[in-house]
């Protein structure tokens, strides 16, 4: 019979070992044109036999069993499809946090993190009761990362699909925040009409429309088209919340919007239109605008800082 595409004994060069199959397999992603080979190598192999970094390198000489190598197979098929290995093992950490993922909800960015980190540089007491929204929670990451910072804070994330609110509130309650957290379905601010938060935070879809299939594959294949898709100039959701974010605020209160690449100084135009002034724009570690933070000017008394 021939060799399955990830039989490892078929590719490795000597005796098999997990040193010569993490190998065997890094070649392999590597061909495939996967960016990381050596790490998701690692990562997969790790997973499926339950070892870390340092149980990897303390196992490197033994021959990996029949079994582990049946166990790694379905994991490395499915990368060379180009899931991400995030995917692959249903998690993800953000802000340090241990987060479940499923098919439902954004593969959350370390880009994203710059949202938290303009947040935390508005708030000058991180004890106070705060409110917070998060339109378009996915993950749950944003708010549950701002939950675990702020530990008076309560906090409402909103998502459009059933199944992400419930993949957020599984994580909220993973992380022990459930009792600071509510996750509800809805069009982003209208199942909220009524709220007057402190913080409002939002990662909406950016990406226009005619660009996503030209995305690496990891991205176009995998994360949900509704979490990807702004419309024809990536711009459709700003425009949709920059009227509900005034009326969401409370006077003082701060939005931390992530943008995409060259979008920062529209939608700081868009939020400029309403009762919003813009406070700052924050780059991301590569240097990328990524986050526009507006406060709310009305009968404003800075309760945020
Ligand atoms: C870019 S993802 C961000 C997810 C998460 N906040 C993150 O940063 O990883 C955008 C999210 O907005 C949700 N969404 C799209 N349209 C929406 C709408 N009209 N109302 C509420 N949520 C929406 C999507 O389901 C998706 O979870």
């Amino acid at each position: 019979m021939p060799p399955s595409p990830t039989d490892a004994s078929a590719v490795a060069v000597g005796p098999l070992s997990i040193a010569t199959l993490l190998e065997a397999l890094t070649r392999q992603l590597r061909q495939a044109g996967i960016q990381s080979p050596a790490a998701d190598a690692r990562h997969l192999v790790g997973a499926a036999l339950s070892l870390d970094r340092a149980g990897l390198l303390a196992e490197r000489d033994r021959p990996p069993t029949a079994a582990e190598l049946a166990a790694i197979d379905p994991l490395v098929r499915r990368r060379l499809k180009r899931e991400p290995v995030s995917r692959i093992l249903g998690r993800r950490e953000f802000w340090s946090l241990d987060l479940h993922i499923d098919a439902s909800v954004l593969d959350p960015r370390p880009d994203t993190e710059t949202v938290v980190q303009a947040v935390l540089g508005h708030v000058v007491d991180r004890h106070a009761r705060y409110t917070v929204l998060d339109l378009g929670t996915g993950s749950g990451c944003l708010l549950l990362a701002l939950l675990s910072e702020l530990p008076a804070a309560i906090g409402i994330g909103v998502d459009i699909r059933h199944d992400a609110a419930a993949c957020a509130r599984d994580n909220a309650r993973r992380l022990g925040l459930a009792d600071r957290a509510l996750f509800v379905v809805g069009d982003w601010g209208k199942a909220v009409l009524g709220e007057n938060v402190h913080i409002m935070v939002t990662n909406p879809p950016y990406v226009a429309g005619s660009e996503i299939d030209t995305l690496m594959p990891e991205v176009a294949r995998f994360d949900p088209h509704v979490a990807l898709d702004g419309g024809e100039d990536g711009l459709d959701a700003y425009r949709a919340l920059a009227p509900q974010v005034a009326h969401l605020l409370r006077p003082g209160g701060i939005a931390a919007v992530e943008v995409g690449q060259g979008q920062a100084s529209s939608v700081a135009e868009l939020l400029s239109r309403h009762t919003l002034a813009i406070a700052e724009v924050k780059a991301d570690l590569a240097g990328v605008d990524r986050c526009v933070v507006a406060q709310n000017r009305v009968g404003m008394r800075s309760e945020t800082g």
